[in-house]
């Protein structure tokens, strides 16, 4: 059964207990139209530290703040009221200590109403995920390329091809051990995401993995098509957003110069006295 096909909103557990069935269905969301947008589809929605570039233009998601987790996880809980929200932990939110870790992820679910937290790491995170875990926040680990390690890894690169592969094993076993509900497997090989999807008890979400992962998960803009130039291997388009969005306005542009806009049918005309 789907998460989504239950009555309420499901929990960690529930995704949890999807391991090896039907494929989790996610996307992540930003807003509250685009939550509504997705509710009835998808077991759940994380409001990704993508957000910073898809939204706010920014270079990376390095400039990611706790407030903007905050206040866009506020707007997709308006949105939600079938499918779960797992909410991002923004970078230097987590890593410096446990306790710092707790305060930050306790203050995002207080904040926002999701149901977990989603940090990046694998080995050198597995401590702060069971610290979490075992005082009551449900946490989505995230490994392979980890985008706020953009700079120790040289960029957005496939991660764990040749003999990074045990490295890779080893962080998502870490990860699974210290109590993940699920794990992000992003731009690693196929055969390595089968692999893992074998060998941990989480379920494993993929984007740019396999679609043998228990899960998939992309950016909701980039499946809608939204941006023009940028086509990354992984995504498929769903929608070609962008261009049609930028038509509109081109025709919406032509038509206040030609003065076609408003029409009468937009006016506003003076009641008839006594109407
Ligand atoms: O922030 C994000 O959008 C993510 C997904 C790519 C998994 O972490």
């Amino acid at each position: 059964m789907s998460a989504t096909a239950q009555k309420t909103a499901p929990m960690p557990g529930d995704i949890r207990a999807m391991k090896g069935g039907t494929p989790i269905v996610s996307l992540t969301a930003y807003t509250t139209p685009m939550a509504r947008m997705m509710d009835a589809h998808c077991d759940f929605a994380l409001v990704g530290d993508s957000v910073g570039m898809v939204l706010h233009g920014l270079p990376s998601t390095l400039g990611v703040t706790m407030e903007m987790m905050v206040m866009h996880g506020r707007a997709v809980s308006r949105g939600l009221s079938r499918a779960m929200m797992v909410v991002d932990m923004p970078f230097g939110s987590y890593e410096e200590s446990t306790a710092h870790a707790f305060r930050n992820a306790a203050h995002l679910m207080a904040e926002t109403g999701a149901a977990a937290v989603k940090l990046e790491g694998g080995r050198h995170m597995a401590d702060t995920i069971a610290f979490l875990v075992a005082r009551g926040v449900p946490v989505m680990a995230h490994v392979g390329l980890t985008p706020q390690s953009l700079n120790t890894l040289g960029g957005y690169k496939v991660q764990g091809r040749g003999d990074a592969a045990e490295a890779l094993v080893a962080d998502a076993r870490a990860v699974d051990e210290a109590g993940a509900f699920a794990v992000v497997l992003e731009k690693i090989t196929a055969p390595l995401a089968d692999r893992i999807t074998a060998e941990i008890a989480a379920p494993t979400i993929g984007i740019g993995a396999s679609p043998g992962c228990d899960g998939q998960i992309l950016v909701v803009d980039d499946m809608l098509g939204m941006f023009t130039d940028f086509r990354p291997k992984f995504v498929k388009r769903y929608a070609q957003l962008g261009q049609t969005g930028e038509a509109a306005i081109a025709a919406y542009a032509e038509d206040v110069r030609a003065r076609r806009f408003p029409a009468s049918e937009h006016l506003f005309a003076e009641k008839a006295p006594g109407a």
